[in-house]
């Protein structure tokens, strides 16, 4: 089997595992019991967070173990007041979309930031958004369907200055390219384990020092207050251990995802028609996504799903709908197009053999169809 879904869930690397497995055999206590057993556990929570925050340039203080990237992005917007002003990116993921529709109908004001046809938000919404003056913007980093990098620190910049407090999604971004929270100058972060080879189920939420957090697990003390319930042990410490392995592989395993990326981006240019959209903006290096004229997306992906190999028609969370991605929607993407998108989402043990043989199978396949 070829698995090409890497943006969807990586597996759990085996020094993970390893890390993992003695929180849930021998030091099962609980990290807020007061003895030794507790103390032990409590301890490898400390470590995680010392990774993670050594991963995102960000002190271990401003970090908050979450059950994932949902759950850090519906916290991130939580704060925003009743009848607070919310502008949210025309491409973010559902957990950002959601959340913001449900604050609108409750009373907010939601607007909708403008993209280019890379994906890219553009200098006249940012003029804009100045002149509306948000409470709250969320910007994803890097998209999950595209892999458009945002220009991310001179925008949260200029809006910071303009005293807008400044979301980002990272979820994507983390394990693949340099992420700093001081260097990209925003208040929020949101953090998942389970795309760097980490566990699912956990992720984080980095916060600047100061900024209001309104829970939405109240009835502990866990987390400084911002996230009750017993920590998932295990997980957080396996996102640790992703997060340190990342930080010392981060240059290496981009090189290597990148050449794969590139080897495929010339095997797809072969096919008659194809056009891997934002293919010239910075793009994450394992994402490809691609259309085909008179194709389905959805109909494709069983065929390649029949012949062993996994790939998604957009976002893992929006497959199964007959509707085009919003995300290439919001590109301008012309609708039969986007319907015939394939994502591509490269990880570390992919080989240039399954890319060739890869390329040889969608030829035939869209060939027949
Ligand atoms: C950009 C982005 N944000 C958030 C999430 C949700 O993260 P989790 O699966 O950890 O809840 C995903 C998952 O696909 C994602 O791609």
């Amino acid at each position: 089997m070829s698995y090409f879904d890497h943006n969807a869930t990586t597996p759990v690397d085996d020094r993970v595992l390893a890390a993992m497995l003695p929180f849930l055999t021998s030091f099962y206590g609980n990290p807020s019991s007061l003895y030794r057993q507790g103390r032990i556990v409590r301890s490898a929570i400390d470590t995680a967070r010392e990774h993670v925050a050594a991963l995102v340039d960000a002190p271990a203080s401003q970090i908050i173990f979450t059950s994932g990237g949902t759950e850090s992005n519906n916290l991130a917007l939580a704060a925003l007041a009743p009848q607070g002003k919310l502008a949210i990116s025309a491409i973010e993921h559902p957990s950002i979309t959601e959340p913001a529709l449900r604050l609108k109908s409750l009373g907010a004001q939601l607007s909708i930031i403008d993209v280019d046809a890379d994906g890219l938000v553009t200098p006249a919404a940012i003029d804009q958004l100045i002149k509306a003056k948000p409470d709250l913007v969320s910007i994803m980093l890097a998209n999950n369907e595209t892999g458009i990098i945002q220009n991310l620190a001179p925008v949260a910049r200029q809006l910071s200055a303009n005293g807008i407090r400044v979301h980002t999604d990272a979820v994507q971004a983390l394990g693949k390219i340099p992420v700093s929270f001081k260097q990209l100058g925003v208040q929020l972060m949101s953090l998942s384990s389970h795309k760097l080879y980490g566990p699912k189920g956990c992720g984080a939420l980095v916060f600047e020092k100061g900024v209001a957090i309104t829970p939405l697990l109240l009835g502990g003390e866990q987390e400084q207050g911002l996230r009750a319930g017993t920590e998932n042990v295990a997980a957080i410490v396996g996102f640790g251990k992703a997060a340190e392995l990342a930080k010392t592989e981060l240059a290496q395993r981009s090189a290597q995802l990148l050449a794969l990326r590139k080897l495929l981006e010339e095997g797809l240019s072969t096919l008659p028609g194809l056009s891997i959209f934002a293919e010239q903006a910075n793009r994450l290096p394992n994402t490809i996504q691609f259309g085909i004229p008179n194709i389905d997306g959805e109909m494709l992906l069983m065929k390649l799903d029949q012949k062993g190999v996994a790939v998604s028609s957009g976002s893992a969370c929006a497959s199964g709908g007959a509707a085009p991605s919003p995300v290439l929607t919001a590109m301008g993407v012309e609708a039969g197009l986007a319907k015939s998108a394939i994502r591509i989402s490269l990880g570390l043990t992919n080989t240039e053999a399954e890319i060739f043989e890869f390329i040889n199978l969608l030829k035939v396949l869209v060939c027949q169809a």
